[in-house]
């Protein structure tokens, strides 16, 4: 059996971006074209603001992959694609991020499309995801099975309410890589701050591997490594 490596990187809250970018660098070093997933959400954005800030691009052969998507009716700033335009590509980057198309007509041929783009490199080589309130990881949503693949999801009521704000109705699907593809990555960096998610990501290192808690299926990653900040791992030791 492959030995499971869990990293802990902490941060402060204010040192939280510099400690991913750094960390998310050392990694990327491993490389020579890595194939990496990405997230959207509110954690990553400081990591994203810090890399504008060194001026950092990825390697020239580096693929980029989103880790979800939104399924909607049309064009809308709340997709990931647009994210990461505001986020990454327009101010860090000059390779395009893949996202599924948020507006595909048929998003299940789409996130089938966009799977198949990702095995054809490989898979992911470093798979950097967030946590949601309730445990998930890119869109695999609790209930999802560890083997589970790329597909079309119905977004939890506390998935769609984080967005609320952005989108009124939130959309109620999306796509997402399956866990089996972020099981798969090499490496997997999983990203927390904020005192909201102490107590899932406490839930997630140390809880029970449950299909409840998505991300505790990281327990039996080989190699992931945390970055929190010093507030979302204060109930760790609980
Ligand atoms: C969304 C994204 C996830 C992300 C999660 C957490 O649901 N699809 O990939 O991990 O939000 O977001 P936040 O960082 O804003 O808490």
């Amino acid at each position: 059996m492959t030995p499971k490596t869990t990293r802990i990187v902490t941060a402060e809250p204010t040192e939280f971006g510099a400690v991913a970018f750094e960390t998310l660098c050392n990694l990327l070093g491993e490389f020579d074209a890595p194939v990496v997933g990405l997230p959207t959400g509110r954690t990553p954005v400081a990591l994203y603001e810090e890399m504008t800030r060194r001026h950092f691009d990825f390697a020239a052969g580096a693929r980029l992959f989103a880790i979800d998507e939104y399924c909607t009716s049309g064009p809308h700033e709340g997709t990931n694609a647009a994210f990461f335009g505001r986020h990454l590509r327009a101010r860090v980057c000059d390779q395009s991020v893949i996202v599924p198309r948020a507006d595909a007509i048929d998003p299940e041929q789409e996130i089938q499309r966009f799977c198949v783009a990702l095995t054809g490199v490989g898979g992911f080589d470093i798979a950097v995801v967030g946590i949601g309130d309730n445990g998930h990881v890119a869109f695999n949503e609790p209930g999802s099975a560890i083997d589970s693949a790329c597909r079309v999801v119905h977004l939890a009521p506390s998935t769609r309410a984080q967005v609320a704000g952005a989108w009124d109705p939130p959309p109620e699907r999306g796509m997402t890589v399956g866990m089996a593809h972020i099981m798969a990555a090499d490496q997997v960096v999983l990203l927390a701050s904020g005192l909201a998610k102490a107590h899932i990501l406490s839930a997630a290192l140390s809880g029970p591997v449950t299909e409840r808690v998505p991300a505790s299926f990281l327990q039996l990653h080989p190699s992931v490594t945390v970055v929190s900040d010093t507030l979302a791992l204060s109930r760790q030791s609980q």
